[in-house]
């Protein structure tokens, strides 16, 4: 069910849960005050109670109310990259931040988004908690179909234009005296270096069981449809490609294409569109082009396709 700002608004306040369009992909909201449509996030979408959830903030300034205290740098990203794909990670006093949406952490993760809706919503409505729009481990939502095919078509979603960048945030913590990033997302590392000085380090998944970033633990972005990763594409007759227009494959293959392999904003756009649309061929698999350079945005959409390879799920 398509909804305006102002129906998203009154549903949300009223302790609903709507999905939301956001530049980086589609949120499932709910309202920071509201411990029922919290807990109805976590049902829906079928994710693990100790995954937190991102608190979205109409402003930079907003963050004031719930920190413990402002790290170094914090001033000058929030400056560089908010409105913006950035989420960033910060000390909490643990009272002004519902438990369940910190799953347990002292910590919170914070981002204020810059779709021109997304932000008159926010406006209305004051913090909102918002996760992907996907049910847990499958590929977001870019477009309002994906939410209506996830959670039904009487399920309320905000109209606005879809997703501009496709891929979510990046999250980035103030950890031993630097910014680290615990998940890569929208922006490169590189992205940093004028407003920090330094490219912030990349953070692996600790072979511990409590990683900075707990959603890194679980299954994620994975269609139904198995991905085998290749960077040559000789295969039998018929074997779907998720490649790129501008590169040539055997005739006897058919091309799913994520647009220029030298325009990664434009493979980002397309990248949670052409994986969803695999599972409608009804194929046992696809065969997946990752002969793409491992730097800047590339690096983000690579770790995408290789999770959304991984077939084995935790959740
Ligand atoms: O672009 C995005 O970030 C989108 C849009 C809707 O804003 N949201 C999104 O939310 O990707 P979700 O829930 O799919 O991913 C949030 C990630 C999870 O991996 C979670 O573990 C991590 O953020 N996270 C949340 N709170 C955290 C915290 N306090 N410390 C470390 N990681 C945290
Ligand atoms: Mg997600």
């Amino acid at each position: 069910m398509r909804i305006s700002v102002n129906q998203a608004a009154l549903l949300l306040t009223s302790g609903n849960v709507v999905g939301v369009p956001t530049e980086t992909v589609y949120g499932l909201a709910a309202s920071l005050y509201h411990s029922t449509a919290i807990e109805k996030i976590f049902t829906l979408k079928g994710r693990p109670s100790n995954n937190p959830l991102i608190v979205h903030l109409g402003e930079a300034i907003q963050v004031q109310e719930f920190v413990k205290s402002i790290p170094d740098g914090f001033v000058e990203l929030a400056q560089a990259f908010w409105p913006g794909p950035l989420t960033i990670v910060l000390d909490v006093q643990p009272e002004k931040i519902p438990n369940r949406v910190r799953a347990g952490l002292q910590t919170a993760a914070f981002r204020v988004p810059s779709h021109p809706k997304a932000r008159q919503l926010l406006q209305l409505t004051g913090p909102l908690v918002m996760p992907s729009a996907n049910l847990s481990g499958t590929p977001s939502s870019t477009r309002l179909e994906h939410v209506e095919a996830d959670f039904g078509i009487n399920f309320p979603v905000m109209e606005g234009e879809c997703c501009s960048v496709g891929v979510e945030s990046t999250i980035i913590i103030f950890i031993e005296n630097k910014w680290q990033i615990i998940r890569q997302g929208a922006l490169p590392p590189n992205a940093f270096k004028t407003v920090l000085g330094y490219m912030p380090l990349l953070r692996g998944i600790e072979s511990d069981t409590s990683p900075l970033c707990p959603g890194q633990l679980f299954r994620h972005y994975a269609p139904r449809t198995k991905l085998l990763l290749s960077r040559a594409c000789d295969k039998e007759n018929g074997t779907v490609i998720v490649g790129y227009c501008d590169r040539r494959y055997p005739s006897n293959c058919r091309l799913i294409s994520l647009g220029h392999s030298t325009d990664p904003n434009e493979i980002t756009g397309n990248l949670y569109v052409v994986l969803r649309s695999l599972d409608d061929l009804e194929i046992d698999f696809a065969v997946v082009d990752v002969d793409l350079p491992v730097e800047g945005i590339y690096a983000t959409i690579l770790e995408r396709l290789y999770k959304a390879s991984q077939s084995n799920s935790d959740e």
